[in-house]
């Protein structure tokens, strides 16, 4: 093949474009970006990200230049002989046996060093068990009695000592900036461990394995906190609601009624036959700021069936198909009406 200088131009545009579309994925504003780490652990992992990144950009600078050097330099001219042949050359094959040897010492030192370090889980740390589901996360604080749902809290600056299960498939627990991903495995425990460095503040999080259809709608957040706050939160979370009244009371009754199904997947402590574990419990769901794993704001409406809430309870398949409330509903040819809807949103959301 001839190479023309158009076709050279050609070549280098589409290698530009292509890094720019690359390079767009890391801005420090997005908020799964890897490479804004905070806290001990994910920086950690960044430092030996760059340190690696750069001996690979020193590698391809020299070979890839001494190859384009060796094709121009010892190209073939018309007339002229044919070069000298040789077999063997101790000094180069020494030289390149060892430079590789040393670029690889160089990476393996730092990465081995990394892993130790990273493998020490801090003595005081807070400890949570993650569990993923298809498709949700479950955050339980064993010390502290706590059990929530898609959006898990942790004081700023503590190291949080995290055992990660599944209850179905295999899932895989990733909060980009605070550090490495790690799989949740059905019938095994694995630990990592983790510090958020900053806050207050909200990290967004993901699931990392293909799970299912709704794999990429299996988020969560990370809400940091300072200890007080945290502590006002871990109190507010082991308080059960109140007794409601009016519309809550009859969104209550919906709730609890067991023909809507509800109660077989759902626990709100409190309510009698409520302790379903398929779902996420709901007992503080008017707190969290988001529902569906992450994927719609749990926002307020002064016409409760305008939320996101109520689109979700009206037809939770049109919201995220293929997920198990929505096979429940259908099954049992569940449909809940305008009404019960409504007041199943004002009862959900006065649970704070
Ligand atoms: Cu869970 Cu992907």
């Amino acid at each position: 093949m001839r190479l023309t200088t158009p076709s050279v131009i050609l070549a280098a545009s589409l290698l530009l474009l292509l890094a720019g579309f690359a390079g767009a994925g890391c801005s420090a504003q997005d908020p799964q970006n890897t490479l804004a780490a905070v806290g001990h652990v994910a920086r950690k992992q960044q430092e030996l990200f760059w340190t690696i990144f750069w001996w690979a950009v020193g590698v391809f600078v020299v070979v890839e230049g001494l190859l384009l050097f060796i094709v121009v330099r010892f190209r073939q001219r018309p007339g002229q002989p044919e070069p000298a042949q040789v077999h063997g050359n101790t000094r180069l094959e020494l030289a390149w046996t060892v430079a590789p040897t040393l670029v690889l010492a160089s990476i393996a030192v730092p990465t081995v060093a990394s892993i130790f370090d990273l493998a020490d889980t801090p003595a005081v740390a807070l400890r949570v068990t993650v569990t993923g589901h298809q498709w949700w996360w479950e955050f339980q604080y064993p010390d502290l009695a706590v059990v929530t749902a898609n959006e898990m809290h942790l004081p700023v600056g503590e190291a949080v000592d995290l055992t990660l299960e599944s209850a179905d498939v295999i899932h895989s627990f990733w909060v980009p900036k605070l550090a490495g991903k790690q799989d949740a495995i059905p019938g095994s425990q694995r630990k990592m461990w983790l510090r958020a460095a900053e806050g207050p503040g909200e990290f967004y999080a993901q699931c990392a394995e293909l799970c299912g259809i709704q794999h990429a709608n299996m988020k969560f957040r990370v809400k940091v906190q300072s200890r007080d706050d945290f502590n006002r939160w871990v109190r507010d979370q082991r308080t059960a609601p109140g007794e409601p009244t009016g519309e809550e009371a009859r969104g209550r009754q919906v709730f609890a009624n067991p023909a809507n199904q509800c109660i077989a997947c759902h626990t709100i402590d409190g309510v009698p036959g409520a302790a379903g574990k398929t779902g996420p419990s709901l007992t503080h769901f008017g707190g969290r700021s988001t529902l569906a794993a992450g994927m719609l704001d749990n926002n307020a409406d002064r016409n409760p069936l305008n939320t996101n809430l109520a689109r979700w309870l009206r037809n939770p398949d049109e919201v995220k198909p293929g997920n198990i409330m929505a096979e429940r509903f259908k099954q049992a040819g569940i449909r809940l009406s305008d009404a019960d809807i409504s007041a199943l949103v004002v009862y959900l959301q006065s649970l704070k």
